[in-house]
């Protein structure tokens, strides 16, 4: 008798997610509205596309799987607090993410907001208690994922994507937006793996990382187009945010068959860098096209 065993993707799935709820807050303890509003927008059905990132590369590298639960978590939980925040009425104003209510539209803007601080903090809470024997890989680990995430990073890129706004930007301020808000996640998602490894090679990090960034970039960029051409109710968020904020994308500003030369372009560079990287990571290889070319 074939037994169809369930596909690597939907195990590492199951894997983050059960990791996740042995990280989150239960619900059972106060505050129980702020931690129902953390596990509504952790457990609302994404892609966990960082986890996915960080299991291969720690797997390509002969990680325990019980050790990269704490990176893959942490990456979940920082991407969630940023979902949270990305849609607040100061920032995008979206009502729906995930196929549900946005977080501040189910509970109110003050609980959605520290529902987001509360994440983020949460995020580093996991990783500091990654169970390796050593303390200073742990702190390589706390510190990489801090400056992907700081003012030169996802949060920085929020604030230039707020910033550009309703003006005229040039090709290299596009990339630039996508690259620190969505890029630098993507790459710290893969190089947190490969730190968390016990064969990573300190030489390893940097063409992981540009993997990660090109990739990143396309991923955005494949967003952006998504924004203008995709089915809301397939994506579970709406596709007129970024026309109703007149934000700066490639797809608004130079066009949709301009947007998609662009990813074209940035999937190509990333798999030139990772035709140099010697590991066997063909599972990641085959799931970057599947991410970059997806419709929701
Ligand atoms: C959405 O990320 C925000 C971006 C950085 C483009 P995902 O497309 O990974 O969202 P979920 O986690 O699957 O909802
Ligand atoms: C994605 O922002 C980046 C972050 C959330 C940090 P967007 O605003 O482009 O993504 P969506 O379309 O709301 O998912
Ligand atoms: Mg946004
Ligand atoms: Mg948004």
């Amino acid at each position: 008798m074939k037994i169809d065993l369930p596909s690597l993707e939907i195990n590492y799935k199951n894997r983050v997610e059960q990791a996740l709820d042995r990280f989150l807050p239960s619900v059972a303890d106060e505050p129980s509205m702020l931690h129902e509003a953390m596990r509504y927008s952790v457990f609302s059905p994404g892609k966990r596309l960082r986890p996915f990132l960080t299991y291969c590369v720690g797997k390509a590298l002969g990680a325990s799987f019980d050790v990269l639960d704490y990176p893959a978590a942490a990456l979940e939980i920082v991407h969630a607090f940023s979902l949270i925040h990305d849609d607040l009425p100061a920032i995008d104003d979206d009502d729906v993410r995930r196929g549900l209510p946005t977080c501040h539209k189910r509970f109110d803007e003050a609980t959605a907001l520290l529902a987001g601080d509360a994440l983020l903090t949460l995020a580093f809470n996991v990783l500091a208690r990654t169970p390796l024997s050593s303390p200073e890989i742990v702190i390589k680990m706390i510190d990489h994922l801090a400056l992907s995430l700081g003012s030169t990073g996802l949060i920085g890129g929020e604030f230039l994507d707020i910033q550009a706004e309703r003006k005229v930007q040039e090709e290299a301020g596009l990339l630039k937006i996508s690259e620190w808000k969505t890029a630098s996640l993507i790459q710290g998602a893969i190089v947190l793996g490969a730190l968390a490894s016990p064969d990573c090679d300190e030489a390893l990090v940097k063409p992981l990382g540009a993997w990660g960034r090109y990739l990143g970039i396309a991923f955005q960029i494949q967003d952006d187009i998504l924004g203008v051409e995709g089915d809301p109710a397939s994506l579970g968020k709406s596709t007129d945010s970024d026309r109703r904020h007149q934000k700066a994308t490639l797809p608004l500003l130079k066009g949709v068959d301009f947007a998609k030369k662009m990813r074209d372009q940035f999937y190509g560079l990333a798999q030139e860098v990772a035709i140099n990287i010697d590991l066997p990571l063909e599972e990641l290889r085959q799931w970057s096209q599947k991410m970059i070319f997806r419709d929701r």
